[in-house]
C-alpha cells in the first residue's frame, strides 16, 4: 500500500478519518471497522474500547485546533459514565483514555471528574491478598476464565489511578498503581523479558499457580498485545514514579525484548510465535501500541544513546505502519482514507483478523503527533 510517508501527511489522512466517523453518526462506539467500505461495528456500552473512541476525539481536538471534535468527545465522554462501577479492570482502558485525556488535553472538569470517579471505585478494587487489582467479573475475558484472574492487559489501570492521585482523586491510589504495576510485573515478564498474558492465583495465599493466554497462540508463546501493553503502561509508570527504579528496569527489559524480535518490516505478527505463511495475521494495532511505548521511553531513558536508539526504533516502525498500513487520501482508492488496517484483534475467536481496530488507530495517532512535535512526548 502506497501509504503517507510524512507524519504530517499520515496526521492529515488520520484527521479526515476521525471527521468522516463523526459525520457517519454511529450508533455505539466505534470498535472496529471493515477496511474496505470503513463502516464501523460499534459497542452500545464501550466494552474496553470505548474509550479510546473519545480518545481520539480529545486528542484530535487538540492536535488538529478543531472545537468540533472537542465538543464530539465532552458528548462521547459522558455516555461512558454508566461504566464507572463496572466491576472491570479494563475501566483503566475507558476512562484514562476516554475521560482523564479532556483534562490533561483541555482542562476539561466535567472529564476530570468522570475520571476521577472511576479511579476511586477501580482502586477499590484492589485485592491486597492477591496483590493487584484482578480481572473482576465483567471484564472481556472473566466470562470464560473467572473474575480473580491477573493479566497484563489489566495495567491499563495503572495510567487513570496516576491521573487520579495527582488529580485530588484521594490518598492510596498511588501506592495501589505501583504495588499493581510492580506484582503485574513480577507475574507476567518472563526471565528473558518477553511478557505472558495471564496468571491464575491461588485464592488464599496469591501465589502463582499457572500463566497462559487468553488470546495467543499457546500458554508459552509471546502474544503481541501483552507484550505491548506491558511496554506501554510499564514506560508510563517509570515516567510518573521516577524514584521506583524497578519500574524503569522492567520497561527496558521488555522493550529490548520487543526491538530484539520485531520482524525485519517492523510489524508484529499477531502473536510472535504464530507459524508464519502467507495467511499469518499481522497486528497493526500491537505495533502501534509498542512503537507510541518506545518513543515515551526515548525521552524518559536516562542514557542519551538509548534515548537515541529508541527515537529511531519507534519513528521507523510509526512511519513504517504509516506508509504500508494506512489507508492514504488519494483519488485512486476508493476506501476512505486514514483507517489503520492489518489490526488483527482475536484470532482465537476468529473475531476481527485484519481490520481497523480504534485503540490502534488511536496510538498510531498518538504516536504521529509526537513524531510532528504537535504532542509534547509523555504529555499522556
Ligand atoms: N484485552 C485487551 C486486548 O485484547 O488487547
Amino acid at each position: 500500500m502506497a501509504g503517507p510517508k510524512t507524519p504530517d501527511d499520515a496526521l492529515g489522512a488520520m484527521a479526515a478519518r476521525i471527521r468522516a466517523t463523526v459525520d457517519a453518526d454511529v450508533p455505539g462506539f466505534p470498535h472496529y471497522a471493515d477496511t474496505g467500505t470503513g463502516a464501523w461495528t460499534t459497542t452500545p456500552d464501550g466494552f474496553w474500547t470505548g474509550g479510546y473512541w473519545n480518545a481520539m476525539l480529545w486528542l484530535g481536538g487538540a492536535v488538529f485546533d478543531d472545537a468540533a471534535l472537542v465538543a464530539e468527545a465532552r458528548r462521547w465522554t459522558e455516555r461512558l459514565r454508566p461504566r464507572i462501577g463496572s466491576e472491570s479492570v479494563f475501566r483503566g482502558f475507558l476512562f484514562y483514555y476516554g475521560a482523564a485525556l479532556g483534562s490533561i488535553l483541555h482542562g476539561d472538569e466535567d472529564a476530570r471528574d468522570l475520571a476521577l470517579a472511576a479511579a476511586g471505585r477501580l482502586g477499590g478494587d484492589f485485592d491486597p491478598r492477591l496483590g493487584l487489582i484482578p480481572l473482576g467479573a465483567q471484564a472481556e475475558e472473566a466470562h470464560t476464565v473467572g473474575a480473580d484472574e491477573a493479566n497484563i492487559d489489566g495495567l491499563a489501570a495503572v495510567p487513570l489511578l496516576l491521573f487520579a492521585a495527582g488529580a485530588g482523586g484521594g490518598a492510596g491510589l498511588r501506592d495501589r498503581a505501583l504495588r499493581h504495576t510492580l506484582r503485574s510485573a513480577e507475574l507476567c515478564i518472563r526471565d528473558d523479558g518477553s511478557v505472558v498474558q495471564s496468571v491464575s492465583l491461588d485464592p488464599d495465599t496469591g501465589a502463582p499457580v499457572r500463566t497462559y493466554t487468553h488470546k495467543g497462540v499457546s500458554d508459552s508463546s509471546t502474544w503481541t498485545r501483552a507484550q505491548a501493553w506491558a511496554m506501554q503502561f510499564l514506560a508510563h509508570a517509570a515516567r510518573c514514579m521516577p524514584e521506583q527504579t524497578a519500574l524503569m528496569d522492567a520497561a527496558l527489559r521488555v522493550t529490548e525484548w520487543w526491538i530484539a524480535n520485531a520482524p525485519n518490516d517492523r510489524v508484529a505478527y499477531w502473536d510472535f510465535d504464530a507459524p508464519i505463511d502467507h495467511d499469518t495475521r499481522k497486528d497493526s494495532s500491537g505495533t502501534a501500541i509498542a512503537a507510541t511505548a518506545i518513543l515515551k521511553l526515548s525521552g524518559t531513558v536516562a542514557d542519551p544513546d538509548a534515548a537515541a536508539r529508541y527515537r529511531r526504533f519507534a519513528e521507523e516502525t510509526l512511519l513504517t505502519l504509516a506508509a504500508s498500513h494506512l489507508t492514504p487520501v488519494a483519488p485512486g482508492d476508493r476506501r476512505p482514507p486514514g483507517m489503520l488496517t492489518n489490526g488483527c484483534f482475536d484470532q482465537r475467536s476468529g473475531v476481527a483478523l485484519a481490520n481497523e481496530l480504534i485503540w490502534g488507530s488511536y496510538y498510531l495517532l498518538e504516536g504521529l503527533a509526537m513524531l510532528a512535535g504537535r504532542l509534547e512526548t509523555g504529555r499522556i
